[in-house]
């Protein structure tokens, strides 16, 4: 009887110790923002849609995957362009290695970054309606960096809302 009440007192006080370590770990993750734009990472991104991987050759060698929000996802399967507000996007990325196990596999190694792009027309107008992040480890990268994103997306992308990514078929 003591020996089961022991046991349930110490899985709920390692359950709850776990739980506030966790929320402190993403508090602190989430509230460090991107200079210029003030993107935070956005909680519970990794349950976001996949909505197509991606390879980058030389010399990066990453593997990349773009998730998509709810709202973005919706206007994905809809063909809505521009993307309403409320639409986020990541993209996360590895370096490729191949697989331990089976040479001819590529698989993720490394974590090198993770990037956003938030869509509020309003506050982000000067940037077709788009806010930038990238994040090493959890902290933003320097304004320098900030300043290359909408010139590339623009660039290249400017007829599909700045937007490369499309649906993986
Ligand atoms: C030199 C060009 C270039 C620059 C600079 C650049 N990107 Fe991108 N970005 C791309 C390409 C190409 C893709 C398509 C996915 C891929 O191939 O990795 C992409 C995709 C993305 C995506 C997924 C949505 C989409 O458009 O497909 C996000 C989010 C993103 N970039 C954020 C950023 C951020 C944040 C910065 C600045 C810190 C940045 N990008 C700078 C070329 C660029």
């Amino acid at each position: 009887m003591k020996l089961t009440h022991l046991a349930v007192f110490a899985a709920v006080t390692s359950c709850a110790l776990a739980s506030a370590f966790v929320a402190h770990a993403s508090d602190t993750e989430s509230k460090v923002a991107s200079p210029i734009y003030g993107v935070t990472i956005p909680d519970g991104y990794r349950q976001w849609q996949l909505i197509a991987p991606a390879q980058e050759a030389a010399p990066l060698n990453e593997l990349r995957a773009v998730l998509g929000n709810a709202i973005a996802v919706r206007a994905y399967r809809d063909g809505t362009l521009p993307f309403p507000d409320g639409t986020v996007l990541a993209k996360l990325a590895w370096k490729h290695v191949s697989s331990p196990e089976f040479e001819p596999a590529t698989i993720p190694g490394a974590a090198t970054t993770v990037q956003f792009m938030v869509k509020d027309s309003n506050k982000y107008a000067a940037t077709g309606g788009w806010g930038f992040g990238r994040f090493v480890d959890g902290k933003p990268a320097d304004e320098a960096q900030h300043r290359t994103c909408f010139a590339c997306h623009q660039a290249r992308v400017k007829n599909r809302d700045f937007v490369f990514t499309r649906w993986a078929p």
